[in-house]
């Protein structure tokens, strides 16, 4: 299955899941099926921040509708931690409506937008290229629990995220900008929040990424 095919199979899959809890009457049956779809959003993510999304990138290049997506993952994930969070509580059930709806946003945005531009771009093998090596990785991200690597992605968009993992895909080059982000993380805890974004930032993505810092 190619890498735009396998997306939007997930979304659907998510969107039954919202279905289900939504028509579920005992709590313990929606708190199951919100586990399901947490799990599932959280493996989702993984696929597009580390492989689609940068894969994008390096096919038609840095994006609007793209970096809107990478921001709305982030508060995707906050609403996944609160709903989780609030299990057993009065106010669980809402929250996974307010999840459910920014989903529902950010999955209508990327279907309208960056998944037809992508399938118009890419060409098939570089599609089924991506779609084996996101199955994959999703299947990896399935087998474990999603709390970890959910916690772990809240702290780098607490953090000031506002990018995917590095586009340059070689070993060499990946490991010299997860270094060069290491660094500037480490100085940024010294440095004025709105300076350290634009530390972070590197040639033409600087102003976007600081025009985005104030925008938000
Ligand atoms: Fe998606
Ligand atoms: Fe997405």
């Amino acid at each position: 299955m190619n890498a735009v095919e396998l997306l939007k199979e997930q979304h659907r899959e998510v969107n039954a899941l919202f279905r289900r809890f939504e028509k579920a009457r005992r709590t313990d049956d929606k708190e199951e099926i919100f586990l399901e779809i947490a799990a599932r959003l959280v493996g989702h993510d993984a696929i597009e921040r580390e492989i689609f999304y940068p894969a994008c990138e390096d096919v038609f290049g840095e994006d609007e509708a793209l970096m809107e997506g990478i921001a709305e993952h982030g508060l995707i994930e906050f609403s996944i931690f609160r709903a989780d969070k609030a299990r057993g509580e009065p106010t669980f059930e809402y929250l996974v409506t307010v999840l459910k709806e920014m989903v529902e946003h950010h999955v209508d945005e990327e279907e309208e937008e960056v998944l037809p531009k992508m399938a118009r771009k890419a060409d098939a093998a570089t599609l089924e290229r991506l779609g084996k090596a996101m199955l994959k990785r999703f299947e990896d991200a399935m087998a474990k629990d999603f709390r970890r690597p959910l916690r772990e992605d809240l702290q780098q968009v607490l953090a000031g995220r506002t990018r995917t993992t590095p586009p340059k895909r070689t070993a060499r080059s990946t490991t010299r900008e997860r270094t060069a982000s290491a660094g500037a993380r480490s100085k940024a805890g010294a440095r004025s929040k709105a300076g350290a974004r634009s530390g972070r930032a590197t040639g033409g993505r600087r102003k976007q990424g600081a025009r985005r810092a104030s925008a938000s």
